[in-house]
């Protein structure tokens, strides 16, 4: 384990009130993304995911459904886990709130902030969100009117839904205490929270001064009890969001656990929507500085799905409550599990909210993958069946024999590309391997094989043409592994290289010249078959 360099990236862990949709799938891919370019990048990779399971809004699912929560909770697990499966998640660990190993970790939370003196009780009057399991002071609440049916109501100031009042006794955190500790944490890692415009909007939350948080609950009693206190539970952000340690061995008092948490704490990145960015960029890391545990390096916030209203044309948050929802599988349907991943990684930006459409979806997945990608593979592919009895030519005896505009384009390809994938900016990455993919396109048009191959004369140009096409192919296709592994992988074992399929050397592997050439060659069925709308969607 700790001969290569460790990567821990987390989702958030769902909410079990209704099933995964397009919105929590998009955390869940972006996070895939990245767990696959760092394992193919050498490191060795922790990739967590889960559910959150406690809490108000999960317990009113139950009832809703005439379950206890236990059993509700139990009953929606595989649905997610039945999803990501679809989606090609490769999580490493799924954690689920319910479990023996999270209790055990939230209780020891307990007694660490009972001992960092950052802890007091006292009693909550205020106002809650249970849709978005937050707490208001009076002053945050949006008060209703008449204009919008609502006059005297208490609304969600996020959400604008109606929130309860809540008054109870209860445990406090003093989050107020940090506020000059974590603007320090902002100006000493600029780079912690990311994109850096929402830095802005974490700091000057924290400047306008921090509350004290509620952190247990008398009132209700769906969570983890309190160790040191009958009839409080924990507040269901305090349990989830130690998942992350939890899952790494935090309090597990054995050497293994120890080792395993010493290689794996701080986690590298945690992903998160931009809906829960006060949790993790300020509630998080003051918990952790109350404990003395160390902070995660960056929170990489990404932005919601949005639709475009056909009647307004405004773009609007996807949801299953505005009915303009679109379930995953309505999508693998029309674009193929990899034709979905690659759409929503590389086309809608993950730090601003990003619309999306099945227009889109279409001209993307036709342009990039049918006619570029996909067209290249089968063209290159057929030619080497037809010219070189369905052989990859050998690779050439001297490197500039001819002109070779893919080699240039390919050279320091890997570092381009590593330097977008670090910053999750997928869309630079993917144009970088895509430039290759259209200079190869080109290259075809240009270098015209079926000419050459008329002419014996020509036959160490066809096969250096040849084979450089197939390299193009063989380093596209290791670039595009994280977004696409099946498809990258078919791709590789058409071209005979099926044992680089999943390399954990991924600069060396986009080493110009690195086919061995001479292997079969297959033409194999179209990998991106075009496709045409329906008239209607
Ligand atoms: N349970 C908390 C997270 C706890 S993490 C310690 C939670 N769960 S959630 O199920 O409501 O949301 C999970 C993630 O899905 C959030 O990051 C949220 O931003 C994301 N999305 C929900 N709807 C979305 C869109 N329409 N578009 C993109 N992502 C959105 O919050």
């Amino acid at each position: 384990m700790a001969d290569k360099p460790s990567y821990f990236v987390t989702t958030p862990i769902y909410y079990v009130n209704a099933d995964p949709h397009l919105g929590t799938a998009y955390s869940t891919i972006l996070a895939d993304v990245q767990a696959r370019y760092r394992r193919a990048a050498g490191y060795n990779v922790k990739f967590l995911t889960g559910m959150d399971e406690h809490g108000e809004k999960v317990a009113e699912a139950a009832e809703k459904h005439g379950m206890t929560p236990q059993e509700w909770t139990d009953s929606q697990a595989p649905h997610f886990k039945d999803l990501w499966k679809r989606l090609e998640i490769s999580n490493d660990d799924f954690i689920r709130t319910t479990e023996p190993r999270q209790y055990k970790a939230v209780q020891y939370l307990w007694e660490r902030m009972k001992e960092s003196g950052y802890l007091y009780k006292g009693s909550y009057d205020g106002w809650y969100c249970v849709p978005d399991e937050t707490y208001f002071t009076e002053t945050q609440v949006e008060k209703g009117d008449e204009e919008n049916g609502t006059p005297g109501a208490h609304l969600c100031p996020d959400c604008h839904r109606p929130l309860e009042r809540v008054k109870e006794e209860s445990y406090f955190f003093k989050l107020s205490a940090f506020q000059d500790r974590l603007l320090k944490l902002y100006d000493e890692h600029p780079d912690f929270v990311q994109p850096d415009f929402r830095m802005n909007e974490v700091r000057s939350f924290v400047e306008g001064g921090l509350n004290d948080l509620s952190v247990s609950r008398t009132s209700f009693d769906w969570g983890i009890p309190v160790p040191f206190d009958d009839g409080h539970v924990t507040y269901v952000w305090f349990d989830a969001l130690l998942n992350y340690m939890t899952s790494v061995g935090f309090g597990v008092d054995t050497p293994e656990a120890r080792a395993e948490f010493a290689y794996r704490w701080p986690a590298n990145t945690h992903i998160v929507g931009k809906d829960i960015i006060r949790f993790h960029c300020v509630i998080w890391p003051a918990m952790l500085m109350a404990i003395g545990e160390a902070l995660p390096e960056h929170v990489f916030a990404h932005g919601f799905l949005t639709v475009r209203n056909s009647e307004t044309g405004k773009a609007e948050k996807m949801s299953k409550s505005r009915g303009n929802a679109i379930a995953p599988h309505e999508v693998i349907d029309l674009l193929g599990v990899e034709g979905y991943r690659y759409y929503f990684m590389t086309d809608v930006v993950p730090g601003t909210d990003g619309a999306i459409s099945f227009e889109r979806m279409e001209q993307v997945y036709n342009a990039d993958l049918a006619n570029s990608w996909g067209n290249l593979i089968s063209r290159s592919a057929n030619m080497s069946v037809k010219y070189f009895d369905g052989c990859a030519p050998a690779k050439p005896a001297s490197a500039d024999a001819f002109a070779n505009p893919l080699a240039e384009v390919a050279d320091g390809i890997f570092e381009r590309y590593s330097a977008r994938m670090d910053v999750f900016d997928y869309a630079g990455a993917k144009d970088e391997v895509m430039a290759l993919v259209h200079a190869a396109n080109h290259y075809i048009e240009d270098s015209e094989p079926w000419s050459l191959a008329k002419d014996p004369a020509k036959a160490d140009e066809l096969a250096f043409v040849i084979y450089n096409l197939l390299e193009a192919i063989r380093i596209s296709a290791h670039l595009l592994a994280p977004f696409m592994p099946e498809t990258s992988a078919e791709a590789l074992r058409r071209i005979g290289a099926e044992s680089e399929a999943g390399t954990d050397d991924l600069a060396g592997a986009c080493a110009w010249g690195g086919l061995a050439g001479g292997a079969p060659v297959e033409k194999g069925e179209a990998l991106f078959p075009r496709l045409k709308l329906d008239e209607d969607k």
